[in-house]
């Protein structure tokens, strides 16, 4: 079911998609991404979970990828440089000295195609966005289609896809901002996560990796055993400096897998929602929201401060076009980039 959210300056109409299948409801704009998701607590209580604004004009002019599709290269990469098969490219600088997100206008903000589907006990949307030879700086005709599935137990599967007609670097992800104590709640800071990585990648002031994967036992990156986000996000840890707290990419212990893993776990103990994550992907960029800075309003009308949301971006790591000894990020023609990330609801 679509109805109109609003139109963008030249008249593009952005649609809202509500769907809704095994106890979880979420709307998708055709505008980058998600707009809302909704789950019960421990009582059948529903909350919206997930960070946005309740119009157009805020998501074009001040969103922080508020539940937004990322591409074409989620995460930052160092300057916006980067050389493939010999022949230098300049993609969009965007934060800084760096590219971050795909660029100024990256696919968070480009209206997509959307179709819905049904399949068995499946509910879910088709997402499809061709991106240009050049666009942003990125060599190459990208076709990216990225499959929103909600299953009859309620979890989100997030399929993407894409394809180049020359070789090209591709990185996609999704930035939902959890609270899962509703958005606009507060602090997450007492919500509860564990993430299965024994080493994460220390980055410069620039929040760019310097290509250690460095071991989290012994610093406040170590979340193997469940903890409190805000148990150790005020020690002096410069690591903690450059990112105004945790702005992070764990290298996951799985690595890649051909089929999505369980990487990780957030709880909500005042509400009992719990978010389980399983994906296909080595990395998992945690957010804490530090730049949140209580200058937007969101959906359900509540200023956002710092720390009021946190996001977990399934990815490559940051800045691997630079990166020789990290995963490789290349797509060249002829082959089929595909990613899988599982979002799993319980309370
Ligand atoms: C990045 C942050 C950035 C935020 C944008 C995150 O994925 O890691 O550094 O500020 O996106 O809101």
């Amino acid at each position: 079911m679509k109805s109109l959210f609003g139109k963008l300056a030249d008249g593009t109409e952005v649609y809202s998609w509500s769907l809704a299948n095994g106890g979880t409801r979420m709307k998708v704009l055709s505008y980058g991404g998600v707009q809302s998701l909704e789950v019960p607590d421990r009582r059948g209580r529903y909350a919206n979970i997930s960070l946005g604004f309740d119009n157009i004009e805020d998501y074009v002019a001040k969103s922080p990828y508020f539940g937004a599709l990322i591409g074409r290269y989620g995460n930052r990469i160092g300057k916006g440089k980067f050389t493939l098969d010999g022949k230098a490219y300049q993609v969009n600088v965007n934060d800084g000295e760096n590219s971050l997100h795909g660029g100024a206008k990256g696919f968070d903000k480009r209206v997509w195609d959307v179709e819905p589907f049904t399949k068995g006990t499946d509910v879910g949307l088709r997402l499809y966005y061709t991106s240009v030879d050049g666009e942003m700086g990125y060599p190459g005709t990208l076709k990216v289609k990225v499959t929103y599935t909600l299953t009859r137990h309620g979890d989100w599967r997030i399929d993407y896809e894409a394809t180049t007609d020359k070789a090209t670097v591709v990185n996609l992800t999704s930035h939902v901002y959890w609270n899962l104590a509703g958005e606009g709640s507060g602090t997450i800071e007492n919500h509860q996560l564990k993430i299965d990585a024994s080493r994460y990648t220390p980055v410069d002031s620039g929040l760019i990796p310097t290509g250690e994967l460095a071991r989290v036992a012994g610093t406040p990156f170590d979340f193997r055993r469940t903890k409190a986000i805000g148990e150790d996000l005020r020690e002096p840890h410069q690591q903690l400096l450059y990112g105004k707290g945790i702005d992070h990419n764990w290298v996951l212990d799985k690595g890649i897998s051909p089929r999505p893993e369980w990487i990780a776990t957030l709880k909500d103990p005042s509400s009992g929602r719990t978010l389980r994550m399983a994906t296909t992907e080595p990395g998992l960029q945690f957010y804490s929201g530090n730049f949140l800075d209580g200058t937007l309003v969101g959906s359900g009308g509540n200023v956002y401060r710092q720390g009021d949301a946190l996001c977990l971006e399934t990815q490559h790591f940051p800045d691997s076009p630079n990166k020789p000894s990290f995963p490789s990020t290349v797509l060249r023609p002829g082959q089929t980039y595909r990613s899988t990330t599982v979002h799993s609801f319980t309370c």
